[in-house]
């Protein structure tokens, strides 16, 4: 299924393949393996770069077929902005784009020769990029529109550094793929016992420890919250953490939640048909915990990080959660219900307990929460929130360091107000649809206490409803880079 990888110090012109990918700049003339198949066919490149039919631009990749002194039987040009420009992100979206052209159609072997002598990040990240737009959505087609190649050779002069680059672009790759599988799997397929088995395989594949919390251990823990919320559902719910030690016993440890709602009808306060056609999308955060931990284990990171997923359905069923209910939370803290569609927050509300016991020094938690952050932000930018501009910033400065877009929005006290409740300690909604995202979050932080946290809230950016040329349609795997940068960082 997964491509294999091969470093290749041929010439670009004579290296054996369907296709060749080669980078193209939107404002330079064609450097590196673009320069060398521009001089075999006789400045072709360059005069379609003339005609402005090769633009550079990110996005674009432009296919040639049986170019002149040229052993590939197609040269793939693909855009990559401005020289001046080029970064991590860039460089991914570039591989993403071009791969995910080629996945059209059965192929043996690609080639890609991005750049001249590209640093080990932008080679990472590119790799990563094309093993992202090798997979598509089709799971379940039984005429494929998307096939990844069996083998992808990259081009590069070979050192230690680049043969490890290349590894981790792989490992950052599968796992960005892996969160967008278990999104795109139906809700059918994918519920809290089957993505806890899920869970438990990985852990297996990549020595995390594991641990399983089923619904009786849920109720010895006084579970209260992810219990009420699965009360309406024919599945039980589950709770998983899982441990990399990659520190001493007394180092910090980093704590990644995630929200695990692996549909979300709305409950009682049901959603509209069209409003719940993507909620096997809603446990997206928890994807994105599961493929961040398989990535730091598999990278050997020098961290201690526990990620901890609250997976649950939230249906309509007889034993459905009411509005009006009044919960109590792990902590103790009483809620008052009075929109179960609202229950995200109650799921991390215990998780994040739960993540507290375990002595987190930080925590993330991850989230497709609310749709107002989606009014708020666009589909593109995850919202961050926060009790700890420092963390916070950590955390726009990985995610800016990988282009992926974040945006910080205030938690100003005055929102406090608005999660008041008559009857019990908080109510589980704002006072009106305005700041959703915000009250969302301040509901959040009652469940952290002292210790530095920041949320995403993923609603927007998660899942694609039209393909983009660097990735299709369905489940995206954003943040699983920002998280494990992240991570990098923290082990310096
Ligand atoms: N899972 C949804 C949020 C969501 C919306 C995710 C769109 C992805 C795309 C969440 O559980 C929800 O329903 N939130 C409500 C909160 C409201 C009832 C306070 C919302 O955003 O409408
Ligand atoms: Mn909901
Ligand atoms: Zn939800």
């Amino acid at each position: 299924m997964c491509p294999e990888i091969r470093s290749i110090n041929t010439s670009v012109t004579q290296t054996e393949a369907e296709a060749v990918v080669v980078g193209v700049f939107a404002d330079s003339p064609p450097t590196g393996p673009a320069a060398e198949i521009d001089r075999a066919t006789g400045g072709l490149i360059s005069s379609l770069i003339e005609s402005e039919e090769i633009t550079g631009k990110i996005g674009q990749a432009v296919p040639i077929w049986g170019a002149a002194d040229v052993a590939a039987q197609q040269v793939v040009l693909v855009g990559l902005g401005s020289a001046d420009t080029l970064s991590t992100d860039v460089a991914f979206r570039a591989a993403a784009t071009a791969a995910r052209q080629l996945s059209a159609k059965e192929r043996v072997r690609i080639a890609f020769f991005l750049g001249d002598n590209w640093p080990s990040q932008l080679v990472e990240s590119s790799l990563a990029g094309a093993l992202v737009g090798s997979q598509g959505q089709d799971l379940y087609r039984a005429e494929k529109k998307s096939f990844p190649p069996n083998e992808i050779l990259w081009g590069v002069s070979s050192s230690d550094a680049i043969e490890a680059a290349l590894e981790s672009g792989k490992i950052l790759g599968e796992s960005i793929n892996l969160a967008r599988r278990l999104v795109n799997e139906p809700a059918d397929r994918i519920y809290p016992a089957s993505f806890a088995e899920k869970a438990a395989q990985v852990a297996g594949h990549c020595s995390l420890g594991i641990e399983i919390w089923d619904k009786q251990r849920l109720e010895d823990e006084r579970c209260g919250a992810i219990l009420a919320v699965a009360q309406g559902s024919a599945q039980e719910p589950r709770l998983v953490i899982l441990r990399h030690h990659g520190a001493g016993e007394d180092d910090p440890t980093l704590a990644l939640v995630g929200k695990g709602v692996t549909f979300d009808s709305g409950g009682l306060s049901i959603k509209t048909s069209e409003g719940m056609q993507t909620m096997k999308c809603d446990m997206a955060g928890a994807a994105t915990v599961l493929a961040a931990m398989q990535a730091i284990a598999r990278l050997k990171l020098p961290i201690n990080v526990t990620g901890l997923v609250g997976l649950t359905e939230n249906m309509t069923g007889a034993g459905a959660y009411k509005l009006g209910d009044v919960l109590t939370a792990r902590s103790g803290t009483t809620i008052e219900v009075l929109n179960t569609d609202a229950e995200g927050r109650l799921v991390l509300a215990d998780v994040l307990d739960v993540a507290r016991g375990e002595g987190a020094s930080h925590i993330i938690d991850l989230a497709t929460l609310t749709g107002a952050c989606v009014v708020a932000l666009g589909l593109e930018v995850a919202g961050l929130m926060t009790n700890d501009d420092a963390w916070c910033d950590r955390i726009a400065d990985a995610a800016d360091a990988v282009g992926e877009l974040v945006w910080q929005l205030p938690m100003f006290d005055l929102f406090d107000e608005q999660i008041q409740s008559n009857v019990a300690d908080i109510k589980n909604i704002g006072a009106g649809r305005w700041g959703g995202a915000i009250t969302a979050a301040k509901f959040l932080e009652e469940f952290v206490g002292d210790t530095p946290w920041t949320h995403i809230d993923i609603a927007g950016p998660a899942f694609l409803d039209k393909a983009q040329p660097w990735c299709d349609a369905g489940g995206t795997g954003t943040m699983v880079r920002t998280l494990v940068e992240l991570a990098r960082r923290r082990s310096d």
